[in-house]
């Protein structure tokens, strides 16, 4: 889906010296927070028109939806549910019509050229508007207006206030369609309830997919019912040897359901034919020698193959898929696809050949790492690139073929998009392979330039990857994720001309006291001016 370009321009002009001149200076002891400048979120909005009186939430405040759509009655009592607790306000949702409070509006003249997830926020002395084609359109001004709200409005205990929101008009729409975040929950097991807190931190910066890295070699982590031990025996340990753990079918129903409610699809990865140990450790019948490996809980990688020379394995992987897919509404199946150093290149061409059709007999679109084009994508499939500055000229330029003949990428360069690298030398978790990677770092670059040659409108968007060898807790994972992963949201998200590193900063830190009020142990990074510290 293309951004609409339509409405873009009308308030351009408007927009354009607003968005980088957000300051931090704070206010003279004793007088009232001013509100929060409306350019002052993240991801930054492609338009912004600052003016006007500023809105101010009441104890007589409603929340106004359309009638007959279930959707916006949802979305505008999820609001409530958050704002209810800090402002001590009922709230009431109501279709009731009126012109002040919290309006929503779905489709009408101001929804026009919106898309499937842009949205129009005005603020002004009665009410702030939300208006949107869609509902996830409705669903992402919501967030928006979160973050305009004082930062106390997320503590879970009464605040005094005062609850403004500045006056003046966004307009929403994002760059890119996919915006991305993975969770690998092989290495480490997170149960149901941390990847729906994962799912709930995603959303406020408008990522609207969630990729779990559901297989690899410490950890099988879904049912698969005509192949039961993949998850009895495959799943029961992790990295370092602790109970690991798996998702039932209903499990995995129940995040599935959780992160369409947050606007998320989910993307499912089975990592094959390398990365499969826990597989290849729960059926002897998989290995080429007939011989079942033992479990593997070290972070060593690319040791382990599935034997493409057997028949048997294709049905694994036909059944696997099959399972997956009805548990999955959402139309991609990631089949993995990376460091198979343990599989012949011929093999690897071979299973990737043979595996891909798969994926489309039940209905859904590859999605593979990006050494998927050393192999031959199928027409419609995604490649994930995860190379790096450094990668290799003859590797990129296979994957710039391979989008000259259809392949369409998401970017996760490991040195800039990679949530579990180090920030520098100090940082107590995470990995270091691909370098110490800086919040500046992860920020500033360019998905739409960043491999030289890709025809516009093959990159699909970003993801930011989450790997878990170093993850024992929800604390762990959220120290590397903030304050990086708004950054990667912003890229996937923001038009190309807001990208700006010192207003970007500037808007970051306004996020810390919301990652406090919410029990968030980011990383306070000294390139970001964190207020309040
Ligand atoms: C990867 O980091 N092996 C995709």
């Amino acid at each position: 889906m293309r951004r609409p370009r339509l409405l873009i321009p009308l308030l351009l002009v408007a927009a354009a010296g607003t968005a980088t001149g957000a300051s931090a200076a704070a206010p003279a002891p004793g007088a009232p927070a001013a509100a929060t400048p409306l350019d002052r979120v993240v991801p930054a909005p492609a338009a912004v028109r600052p003016g006007g009186a500023a809105f101010t939430l009441g104890s007589g405040t409603r929340i106004r939806v359309p009638a007959g759509s279930g959707e916006a009655r949802r979305i505008a009592g999820y609001l409530a549910g958050l704002l209810r607790p800090s402002t001590g306000f009922p709230l009431p949702v109501t279709t009731r019509g009126g012109a002040d409070g919290i309006v929503f509006r779905l489709g009408g003249r101001d929804a026009r050229g919106l898309g499937e997830e842009g949205y129009r926020l005005t603020s002004g002395g009665r009410a702030v508007t939300i208006s949107a084609a869609r509902p996830a359109g409705l669903f992402h001004g919501m967030q928006t207006l979160r973050q305009l709200l004082p930062a106390a409005v997320e503590k879970r205990s009464r605040q005094p206030g005062p609850w403004r929101v500045a006056g003046g008009t966004i307009l929403d729409t994002p760059r890119y369609a996919y915006r991305g975040a993975m969770l690998d929950v092989s290495r480490h097991f997170f149960t149901v309830e941390q990847v729906k807190r994962y799912i709930d931190q995603l959303a406020q910066y408008k990522v609207n997919k969630l990729h779990l890295h559901l297989s690899d070699d410490q950890g099988w982590r879904i049912a698969i019912d005509s192949w039961p031990r993949l998850a009895r025996y495959g799943g029961s340990t992790q990295v370092g040897g602790g109970r690991g753990g798996h998702y039932s079918k209903a499990d995995y129903r129940e995040i599935v359901r959780y992160a369409a409610s947050r606007y998320l699809t989910v993307i499912p990865e089975i990592d094959m034919p390398g990365h499969t140990n826990a597989a290849l450790a729960s059926y002897a019948d998989l290995n080429c020698d007939g011989k079942a490996p033992p479990l593997y809980t070290g972070t060593k990688v690319g040791f382990s193959s599935l034997c493409v020379s057997k028949k048997l394995t294709y049905q694994f992987v036909d059944d696997v898929l099959r399972e997956l897919a009805a548990l999955t509404p959402g139309r991609y199946l990631h089949i993995g696809g990376d460091e198979t150093h343990a599989t012949s290149h011929p093999d690897y061409v071979t299973f990737m050949d043979t595996v891909q059709p798969l994926v489309a007999k039940y209905g859904k679109t590859v999605v593979g790492w990006h050494e998927l084009t050393g192999a031959h994508p199928v027409k419609g499939a995604i490649a994930q690139y995860w190379g790096r500055d450094k990668t290799g000229a003859a590797e990129r330029q296979r994957v710039v073929d391979a989008t000259q003949h259809g392949t369409r990428l998401v970017l996760s360069p490991a040195d800039r998009a990679y949530l579990d690298m180090k920030y520098d030398k100090d940082t107590p978790l995470g990995l270091e392979w691909a370098g110490y990677v800086s919040v500046r770092r992860s920020y500033d670059w360019d998905p739409g330039s960043y491999l030289a040659g890709v025809p516009a409108g093959a990159v699909l968007g970003v993801e930011a990857p989450m790997w878990a060898e170093t993850l024992g807790s929800s604390a762990n994972l959220e120290y590397l994720a903030f304050p990086r992963l708004a950054g990667i949201a912003e890229l996937g998200w923001s038009p190309a001309r807001t990208h700006d590193w010192d207003a970007y900063r500037v808007r970051l830190a306004a996020q810390g006291p919301r990652w406090d009020a919410q029990g968030i142990d980011y990383y306070r990074a000294p390139e970001v001016p964190w207020v309040g510290r």
